[in-house]
């Protein structure tokens, strides 16, 4: 754990910051796109473009929320007020990347999205990974937390495969892992062996 002498005063800063400022700074990525779009930056191939952009959004937010509880153990910043927000955005931004696919990219035709998915076998475990994630967001709030007791942890647990599914997803879809690929990959990893030694503790 770092210094109390520097998380103290974090945990502080953060408990001044609302989760509401976290779903609307969440928000900031998604206007960025919009933005790159309207204003013709986003590149030459503007649906290749967003929908790239949208999936490397919700990784962030996917890998950002396994690292909450690491980071209150490991360093001792409290970002467990957040978790929710933080999960929540992951699944807005996957489903706005699914849409991306089926609305920009396969224009609703559903023979051609059926043939995308045989000629892209990765696309499979993306759309995995979302179904995962659907009683995961369903969950998220205080009335499912109440009913559902310790059900509830179980259901959550379904974040660790849909997260595998998503990161083997991204590296498939690139014909050579980028390095960025591989520190995605490492980062996952390295989150996902902190969380085993501390479920053996
Ligand atoms: C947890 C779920 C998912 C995650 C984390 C995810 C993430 C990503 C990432 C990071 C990329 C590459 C971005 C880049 O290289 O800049 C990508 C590409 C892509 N994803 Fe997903 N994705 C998920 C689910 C889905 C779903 C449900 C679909 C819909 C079928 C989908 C369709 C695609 C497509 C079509 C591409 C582009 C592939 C290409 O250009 O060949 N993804 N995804």
């Amino acid at each position: 754990m770092i210094s109390a002498t520097l998380s103290a005063p974090i945990n502080t800063a953060l408990r001044r910051v609302p989760s509401w400022a976290v779903y609307l700074a969440g928000l900031i990525p998604l206007a960025w796109v919009v933005w790159l779009t309207l204003t013709g930056g986003i590149g030459v191939d503007p649906v290749k473009a967003i929908e790239h952009r949208l999936g490397k959004i919700a990784l962030w937010f996917l890998i950002g929320g396994l690292a909450i509880t690491p980071a209150r153990r490991f360093l001792g910043i409290n970002l467990i007020k957040y978790r929710r927000a933080i999960g929540l955005l992951a699944f807005f931004y996957v489903a706005l990347h699914l849409i991306a696919w089926v609305v920009l990219d396969m224009g609703m035709l559903w023979a051609q999205a059926a043939a995308d998915l045989i000629k892209r076998p990765y696309l499979f475990f993306g759309i995995t990974a979302f179904v995962l994630l659907i009683p995961l967001a369903v969950t998220s709030n205080n009335a499912s937390i109440r009913k559902l007791g310790k059900n509830w942890r179980r259901i959550h647990m379904l974040v660790y495969p849909a997260v595998a599914l998503g990161v083997i997803h991204y590296l498939w879809q690139m014909k050579v892992i980028s390095s960025e690929g591989w520190l995605w990959l490492g980062v996952f990893i390295a989150l996902m062996a902190i969380r085993f030694r501390s479920f053996r503790w």
